[in-house]
């Protein structure tokens, strides 16, 4: 009722806004009505780009930087915008489906770009973007995109809530919405793989 009457208000408008009054606050636009107790993040607030040079202590004999190491700076990449957005520490619970489509040299540089989609109640996806760049050049190719879904932690080790993300875009509000259906997805994969593959603890 409350949210609608928010929605109504505001039926012109293209930006979310608070109302700062309420206890719970809810954020509103024509198509999107986000609740929390705790004030919204926008996207640009927690995203990260973060730049590497391949040496070749990173490399396989072939001189291609190794999966493993792709692995490791998308998931320092994708927790520094999860820490920027949720402002505690947090852990990676899930990674998806991961591609390497092209090889990263050595002498390359790799530059990660990582950008918070949705945030949940003490969860939150990361959409991590690698590109292969020449530095002499400046050509740049997308070589991996990753979604990984990190959880803020209290200084307990327990699930904190997070501020909710604020989507401003048009390209953030698609991406907002289709962060419900892939952690939906990902969810019922886990429990699917939990019952098959885990041995019981
Ligand atoms: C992350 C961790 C604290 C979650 O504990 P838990 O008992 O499952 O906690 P909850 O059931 O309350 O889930 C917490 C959140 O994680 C989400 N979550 C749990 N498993 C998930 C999965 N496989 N994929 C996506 N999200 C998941 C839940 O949906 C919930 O999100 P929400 O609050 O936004 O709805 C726990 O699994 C853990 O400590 N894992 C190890 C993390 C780690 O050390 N990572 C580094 C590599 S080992």
């Amino acid at each position: 009722m409350r949210a609608n009457r928010a929605r109504q208000s505001n039926r012109g408008g293209k930006a979310l806004q608070r109302r700062p009054e309420a206890a719970t606050s809810f954020y509103w636009a024509k198509d999107l009505t986000i609740k929390s107790k705790l004030a919204g993040r926008a996207v640009a607030e927690s995203a990260t780009e973060m730049v590497e040079i391949v040496l070749p202590n990173d490399a396989n004999p072939l001189g291609n930087i190794l999966g493993g190491r792709v692995m490791h700076l998308i998931d320092i990449a994708g927790g520094i915008a999860a820490f920027r957005h949720a402002r505690s520490p947090v852990v990676t619970v899930a990674v998806d489906h991961l591609d390497f489509l092209y090889p990263i040299r050595v002498g390359e540089l790799v530059v990660l770009h990582a950008l918070i989609t949705r945030a949940f109640r003490t969860s939150l996806e990361v959409e991590v973007k690698v590109y292969r760049e020449d530095y002499l050049t400046g050509k740049r190719q997308q070589t991996s995109s990753a979604f990984v879904t990190y959880v803020a932690l209290d200084p307990a080790g327990k699930p904190r809530e997070i501020p909710p993300l604020i989507p401003r875009t048009v390209e953030e509000k698609r991406r907002y919405r289709e962060a419900q259906g892939r952690r939906r997805r990902r969810l019922a994969l886990s429990a699917r793989a939990h019952r098959q593959y885990f041995e019981k603890s």
